[in-house]
């Protein structure tokens, strides 16, 4: 006999820390945009497991990579090298167009730790003494929760319990270029760390006035430009690389998410001088760099980098956005569309501010995974692949969401 929901959920609650409150379905399966859970009911799914499943579930191409490889050799460690993970170094550096070096982690906030760390040995490395090695981060900002990337994180909310944290942190708004200018005028600051389109805390693009802003004032303070591109990367704003998108050159570029599109993968990318700070024993992890996920890796990349997902991703955001002013013309919720490819939000009205979650309940009841970026907007980041029925049909459901709402 198989266990119900209910009861699933009742191991969930004695079981788990309970750091997380998932909604109460099950899922058993995906294919493509769309997910089933045990009881069988289908979803259109605009989340894709939080920006990760860029390819959808069960893409043939990763399935095929993860199980051929799964018959070779899975772990080898760092003392041993194999060929995924070297040639998965060689394709991201090739279609970067500015690293020289990658370091293979597990997750975001791994690899925004080894940027953390790669800043402060650059700024050893240049005679700055630990007072006057800086990082200069943005409110709204979202790093990940390891304790570095928390205090890289300027939200109140992700700091509160955990003081101490570790200092050389430093905050100013997002999108403001003098005040970055002002908190860069002492000198001590010796890294940027910044999204080109912040997700969790709204998704908020950039403004390109602002990353090329911060490029020149790193060019004149010796700082490095790190570039957070976990969630906004590997193709969601129509480029391989948001840094792309914006014609900007950063130092350091960090992703997680996509990069492996389900298959846990942290990479740091790392450019000029800055690519031989960090030497023998400085840094490390056991599982980084694994055969599994770089060989599941390497296939994203090549579907990544394909010029009909990039074509697809221009194609579906514009049906996105438009399906979404049509909603908003009939319900009249949102306050702004904004984003940029298939990282797009919907702000919230003042009127309903706070309702993001309980929107997400009634998207739940008729058939669409959908998910917020705080409590006031409502975020889409579905498959790049993502097919025009699948777009339709979630609109058509998210508009039947919006409507049994408001009621
Ligand atoms: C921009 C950004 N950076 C870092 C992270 C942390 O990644 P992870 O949860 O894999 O540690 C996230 C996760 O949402 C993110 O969106």
């Amino acid at each position: 006999m198989t266990a119900s929901t209910d009861e699933l959920f009742s191991l969930s609650e004695r079981y788990y820390l309970p750091v997380y409150r998932p909604r109460r379905i099950v899922l058993e399966r995906g294919q493509g945009a769309r997910v089933w859970d045990r009881d069988g009911r289908e979803y259109v799914d605009f989340g894709a497991g939080i920006a990760v499943n860029a390819l959808g579930h069960a893409h043939p191409a990763l399935v095929a990579a993860l199980t051929e490889q799964a018959g070779k050799l899975w772990h080898t460690s760092n003392v041993f090298v194999s060929e995924p993970p070297l040639r998965l170094a060689e394709e991201l550096v090739g279609a970067s167009g500015f690293a020289r070096r990658v370091f293979f982690c597990n997750s975001g906030a791994e690899a925004n730790e080894a940027a953390i760390k790669l800043a402060r040995k650059w700024a050893a490395a240049q005679g700055r003494p630990p007072g006057r090695r800086a990082i200069l981060t943005f409110r709204g900002s979202f790093h990940g929760r390891t304790l570095a990337a928390v205090a890289a994180t300027a939200q109140p909310k992700y700091h509160e319990g955990f003081e101490p944290l570790p200092p050389g942190f430093r905050y100013v708004d997002f999108n403001d270029l003098a005040a970055a200018e002002q908190a860069m005028a002492e000198g001590d600051v010796c890294a940027v760390l910044v999204e080109p389109v912040q997700g969790e805390g709204g998704v908020t693009p950039a403004t390109e006035a602002f990353l090329h802003g911060l490029r020149a004032l790193c060019d004149r303070h010796g700082a490095l430009l790190v570039l957070d591109e976990i969630q906004c990367g590997m193709g969601r704003t129509g480029e391989l690389f948001a840094c792309h998108a914006y014609g900007v050159a950063p130092d350091v570029v960090t992703l997680a998410k996509a990069l492996g599109s389900g298959f846990p993968i942290g990479a740091m990318l790392v450019g000029g001088q800055a690519a031989e700070v960090m030497q023998f024993g400085a840094h490390g992890t056991t599982f980084g760099g694994n055969p599994l996920a770089a060989a599941v890796a390497r296939a994203a990349l090549r579907e990544l980098s394909a010029p009909a997902l990039r074509a697809n991703v221009g194609r579906q955001a514009q049906a996105l956005r438009d399906g979404l002013a049509a909603i908003d013309a009939e319900l009249g919720l949102f306050a702004e569309i904004r984003g940029r490819g298939l990282m797009l939000g919907a702000q919230l009205r003042p009127e309903y501010a706070g309702q993001a979650g309980a929107i997400l309940d009634r998207c739940i009841e008729h058939g669409l995974l959908l998910l917020q970026a705080g409590p006031d907007v409502l975020r889409f980041v579905p498959a790049l692949n993502i097919a025009d029925a699948d777009v339709a049909e979630g609109l058509a459901r998210l508009r039947a969401a919006l409507a049994a709402f408001k009621g």
